[in-house]
Order: structure tokens, then sequence, then C-alpha cells
């Protein structure tokens, strides 16, 4: 239970200050009764603002599926971000919102995105071994010696040392289009390791990030919360 003028603070909507001037103008209520005093302490998922529910009053967790063409960083600098194609109050929240790891720019595909800082350690420490998926396209046809190759692990040069991949699989869907899978989730990687085998990737794609794929009901650009089942799993 928290204060009424600290959770519409936390989740983005305005300062305290105006929170407190919401609630005097009885634009927030709780379980359909205006709410004047904004430092009661109240369970979020009964409160509305002008009639709506809040967003999201227990956490935030969201699958989007990222075009291609949009930076994960918080910097603007860098191009359009995955944030300007997310609701702006969602910057607002307190705790952050932030992607869980990074796809590069040219890379689509399957991105969560929550504010559970837990959350975003677990699925992005080496330690968990969390699966990816990723479907490439490359400039060349992929032979069939490559499935072994990417299962005994390649050499990745990393600064001066080189550093051999976990095992990844690799599965060729058709002639210049494979689907890899990997445990890690170093730079560049999946672009690196065809790249050490003499293929450049063309469009990559990620289709499958630890326990969530992304379903095709999903266009660029959109995003779904997940149920709470499926943020069971993610806690696991
Ligand atoms: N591997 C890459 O090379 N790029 C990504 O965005 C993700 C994995």
């Amino acid at each position: 239970m928290r204060r009424v003028d600290q959770l519409l603070s936390a989740l983005g909507y305005c300062s305290r200050k105006e929170a407190r001037a919401l609630c005097a103008d009885g634009r927030v209520e709780l379980d359909g009764a205006a709410l004047t005093d904004a430092s009661e302490r109240v369970d979020g998922t009964r409160v509305t603002l002008d009639g709506e529910p809040l967003e999201f009053p227990d956490g935030l967790l969201v699958l989007f599926h990222k075009p291609a063409g949009v930076v994960c960083t918080h910097d603007s600098r860098e191009g359009q971000r995955v944030y300007d194609l997310l609701p702006p109050r969602w910057q607002q929240r307190d705790p952050k919102v932030t992607t869980v790891g990074r796809l590069d720019k040219e890379t689509s595909g399957l991105l969560v995105v929550t504010d559970q800082g837990a959350l975003v350690q677990r699925m992005t420490s080496p330690k968990h071994h969390v699966e990816k998926t990723y479907v490439a396209t490359l400039d060349a046809d992929v032979p069939a010696s490559l499935v072994d190759v990417f299962a005994r692990g390649i050499e990745l040069r990393e600064g001066n040392e080189t550093e051999r991949t976990e095992p990844a699989v690799l599965r060729i869907n058709s002639a210049r289009e494979a689907e890899v899978t990997v445990k890690e989730g170093r730079y560049h990687q999946v672009r690196r390791m065809f790249a050490a085998q003499g293929l450049h990737v063309v469009t990559l794609h990620r289709t499958r990030f630890g326990p969530w794929r992304l379903d095709a009901s999903l266009a660029p650009g959109e995003w779904r919360a997940l149920e709470l089942s499926e943020t069971d799993v993610a806690s696991r």
C-alpha cells in the first residue's frame, strides 16, 4: 500500500504536488469514491484517475516487437529510440522502464521491456543461460557444415583475446536463411559468429527470448502486456 501522491508520481502521471491537486479536485477515486486525502495509503489496482484504472500499478512487463532502425539506448542522439515508440508516460515512471538486454539498431524482433530490475538482472546474467533465438538471412548459401561449427563454438575476437562461444544450435531453414539459438549475449554475437565463417548477416530478427516468443499478431512497433501467469514464469 502506498500514499496516493507517491503512487501517481511513481507511475509517471504527475508530480506529488499535482497529485494533491488532482485529489482535491475529486478526479482520483478508490473503488468509485473520491479520494480527497492524497496521503491516504491505497492499493493501486483499486484506484482510478478521471475514471481510468492506473496503468501497471504493480509493475510493468511487456513484450515489444522492435522494428529495425531503432536503438535500445536511452540516448536520443543515437537516433530514434525504442522508448519513442512506447507510451511517453512510461519514461516518467520510477523505477525506470528499460529493455531487458539490447538488440542492435538493425536487428528486429522480440524485446522485453520492464521496470523490474531483478528480472533484468536475472534474464541478462550470463549465469542464467537464457536462450535467445534469431532468424538470420545471409548474403550467401549456408553450408550444412555450419551446424557442427556452431555446436562446437566459434572463436570470436574480443580485443586482444579470443574466446570460444558456448555451443549454439543452428537450423538451416533455406539456402540463405538460418535460425540460431544462443545462450550468451555478447556484443553483435550472432553477426560475429556468422562473420567468423565468412558470411554476412543481411537481416537479423529475434523470435524468442527465454520463455517468451514473438507471436505473429504483434506487428513491428506494437507491444502487449504479459499476463500474471507469464510474469510467474519470469520470476522462477
Ligand atoms: N546478435 C547480434 O549480432 N545482434 C543482435 O542484435 C543480437 C544478437
